[in-house]
């Protein structure tokens, strides 16, 4: 169970430019999150950081593993070349959670193309090695980290949620409205290729059009 009443999130990678955002925003809601990297001394400057921005003390940094055991939910927010390596580090701590995987499998020949890897998509590749004691969902592929690290400006996008284990969904879609965003249950965890390899092409958009941070929304759906 995540939300700002009770439960730790984790963020592993969460040093970086989208782990950090996102760890900013559920702090600010109230919730513990601990953040992790491979250099516990990194960890701890950089939650030092996010809390002297926000004037609290609830970020926590720590090694990855030691994030994985603290966190009731874990987000995993590492570029693709070091997803399965990572996964493999916190593989033994992820058992019986879900974890929340928004990794875009970019191809860094070139960003603005689609490239999967042939399990389908990054977030079936990680249910496939982690097996079926963790459950896997994607999500916040597609918020650019540009739009997280103001934590009280509103989120215009929209948070795809796509994974086979409903209560899973549902905790990630309550962490995506912690951090003041709207999030849908967009299906089975085959689903995740869509906003996986959607976010070349909001990339592709950026630069096509010279803007930062484009995103979609939903019509017709609650608000
Ligand atoms: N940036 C965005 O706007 C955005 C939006 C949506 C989705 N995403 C996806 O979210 C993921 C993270 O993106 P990001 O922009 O936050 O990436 P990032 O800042 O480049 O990296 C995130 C963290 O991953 C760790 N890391 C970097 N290289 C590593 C390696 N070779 N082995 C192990 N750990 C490594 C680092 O943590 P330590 O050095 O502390 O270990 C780093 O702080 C990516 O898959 C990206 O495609 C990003």
């Amino acid at each position: 169970m995540a939300d700002n009443a009770a439960g730790i999130i984790a963020v592993i990678g969460g040093t970086g430019k989208e782990g950090s955002g996102l760890a900013l925003r559920w702090a600010k809601a109230g919730a513990r999150v601990v953040i992790g990297s491979r250099d516990p001394a990194k960890a701890e400057r950089v939650a030092a950081e996010l809390n002297a921005r926000l004037g609290q003390d609830t970020i926590r940094g720590l090694g990855n593993r030691e994030a994985a055991e603290q966190g009731d939910v874990v987000v995993l927010t590492v570029p693709y070349a070091a997803h399965l390596s990572t996964l493999a580090q916190v593989k033994d701590a992820l058992a019986g959670k879900v974890l929340v995987d928004v990794t875009v499998p970019l191809d860094p020949e070139n960003v603005r193309r689609v490239k999967l890897p042939a399990a389908g998509s990054a977030t079936q590749e990680a249910q496939q090695f982690l097996g079926d004691s963790v459950r896997v969902v994607s999500a916040f592929q597609n918020i650019p980290e540009s739009l997280l690290h103001d934590p009280l400006a509103p989120v215009e996008c929209d948070v795809l949620v796509c994974g086979n284990d409903r209560e899973a969904k549902r905790a990630a879609i309550r962490l995506a409205e912690l951090a003041g965003m709207r999030a849908f249950d967009g299906g089975p965890i085959e689903n995740s290729v869509v906003a996986e390899a959607l976010t070349s092409v909001l990339i592709n958009l950026n630069i096509r059009y010279k803007v930062h941070g484009a995103g979609f929304r939903f019509t017709r759906l609650p608000e």
